[in-house]
């Protein structure tokens, strides 16, 4: 496959994000001498003669960026202003997608703008990723990166052949019913998503919400202490067949008012007695999947925002928006989803949704000093044995000094590169597979760990 990044970054060579895509390079060319990598300085915003070859060549092209004031840097913005208003004929065929390093503080904005101008533009997107920027410093980072890497590549491939994506190993699929009263549009999109899940080889479960008898939180703060709600309703049931070994999940549903429906909500609000931890990293991935004909644009819009939300609440990982009616954009879908699934994409590091979407929670713990350098990581592994730690970040007051101070950054991200031994080990997607959410919930309140081997 040929691959083409555009380095969008303005640090040029002294960019983390650079340093992040070299790590992909020496992977598949050094490693497995797989793929033509071309790298090439897309800076300037221009869309050069060197940018123009390699993209035409590309089957493949990564914006590589960094997140400025939320949104993508100004050239990288552009740069794709360009790209589609003069070079549209170039790239219409061509899969793109976005890596971007960050500090975390909000990079939703970038990657929003990237999956709406790639969208708006009927281009092949992929979901992108945003990676804290000292996180290609862990291994736990780099195996997000290996496994978002395997998913773009594995997307390009697809747009190519369309062929149905087959299960790498048999998972499960819940196709959860929002809707208040039973609409034959969405009715018969489940059937279709139940059809082509287990054409890939998935188990199949549609749940229906509104045929469980879910009563609304009364806010009586009981279950605070002992997670156990007041009702005995379904909706223990429900929740437990919505997440107990479920891989993912694709909502349906009509919107109101940009959000999903009061069917949904009263679902949803009960799994406060769980407290909000209790469901993160359980459920690998999960697709918003819309809509119905009262919906117009603006609820759209606004949904795709309110997404962050629900994502929050419900920790999905990989979420997408498809409007129900274009058959072709809804099986593209659950063939992403699949592809997702055997690209071993984790929810432990991160969420990769159109964009990120690093939770809330994340990001304010993740709040620190921006060039903490994974100290411990590099001193375990011997770098600073003959390189002095990178400073943490200072107050700088001349040219000089802060292009030293970004060239200091870089050693423990060059040092890593020469530490690299072939692909990262892969763990297992769900830390708690097959433990019940809410059994580990109640144990937790009695002071128990059922996440341990001895106590599950
Ligand atoms: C002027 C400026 C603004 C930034 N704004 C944001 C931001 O809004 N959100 C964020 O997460 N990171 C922000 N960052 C952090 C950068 O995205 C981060 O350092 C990134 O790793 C830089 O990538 P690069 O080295 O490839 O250029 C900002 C950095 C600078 C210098």
């Amino acid at each position: 496959m040929k691959i083409c990044v555009l380095n969008c970054s303005p640090k040029n060579e002294l960019s983390l994000t650079l340093q992040t895509v070299l790590y992909l390079q020496k992977w598949y060319q050094e490693k497995l001498d797989e793929d033509r990598f071309d790298i090439i300085p897309a800076f300037s915003g221009m869309v050069t003669d060197k940018i123009e070859e390699a993209v035409r060549k590309s089957d493949l092209i990564i914006m590589s960026g960094a997140v400025f004031h939320f949104d993508v840097h100004s050239s990288m913005g552009e740069l794709l202003d360009m790209l589609t208003d003069n070079y549209y004929d170039l790239i219409k065929d061509k899969p793109v997608t976005f890596l971007s390093t960050s500090g975390m503080l909000g990079d939703t904005l970038a990657h929003n703008r990237f999956e709406i101008w790639a969208k708006r533009n009927d281009l092949k997107y992929i979901n992108s990723l945003s990676l804290e920027s000292s996180e290609i410093l862990s291994p736990k980072g780099r195996e997000e990166l290996f496994c978002w890497f395997k998913y773009a590549k594995a997307m390009a491939e697809y747009y190519k052949e369309r062929h149905i994506p087959k299960a790498k190993k048999q998972g499960r699929v819940v196709l959860l019913d929002t809707c208040e009263n039973e609409t034959f549009r969405i009715s018969s999109a489940i059937k279709t998503a139940k059809q082509r899940f287990e054409d890939s080889g998935f188990e199949t479960e549609i749940i229906t919400l509104r045929d469980n008898n879910i009563r609304h939180c009364t806010g009586c703060q009981c279950c605070f202490s002992n997670r156990t709600c007041i009702f005995k309703d379904d909706w223990e049931k429900t929740f437990e067949k919505m997440y107990l070994d479920t891989d993912m999940i694709v909502y349906f549903g009509e919107l109101h008012y940009g959000s999903l429906g009061n069917c949904y909500k009263t679902f949803l609000e009960r799994h406060a007695c769980l407290g909000r931890s209790g469901i993160e990293d359980e459920v690998i991935k999960s697709y918003f999947f819309i809509l119905d004909e009262k919906s117009d644009r603006e609820d759209i819009a606004a949904f795709k925002v309110n997404c962050e939300t629900f994502d929050g609440l419900n920790c999905s990982y990989l979420s997408d928006v498809c409007e129900i009616g274009n058959n072709e954009k809804m099986q593209e879908l659950y063939d992403k989803m699949t592809i997702a699934y055997n690209s071993d994409i984790m929810p432990q590091n991160g969420f990769l949704k159109n964009g990120i979407r690093n939770g809330f929670a994340k990001v304010a713990a993740g709040v620190k000093n921006r060039c903490p350098g994974d100290y411990s990581y590099f001193k375990k592994i011997g770098c600073y044995d003959t390189i002095p730690a990178s400073p943490h970040v200072q107050w700088l007051d001349n040219a000089e000094d802060a292009r030293r101070d970004r060239e200091a950054r870089l050693i423990p991200y060059k040092m890593t590169l020469l530490h690299l031994e072939g692909i990262p080990a892969i763990t297992e997607r769900r830390k708690n597979k097959g433990i019940s959410v809410i059994k580990r919930q109640k144990a937790a309140a009695r002071g128990l760990d059922l996440t341990k081997p001895e106590l599950s």
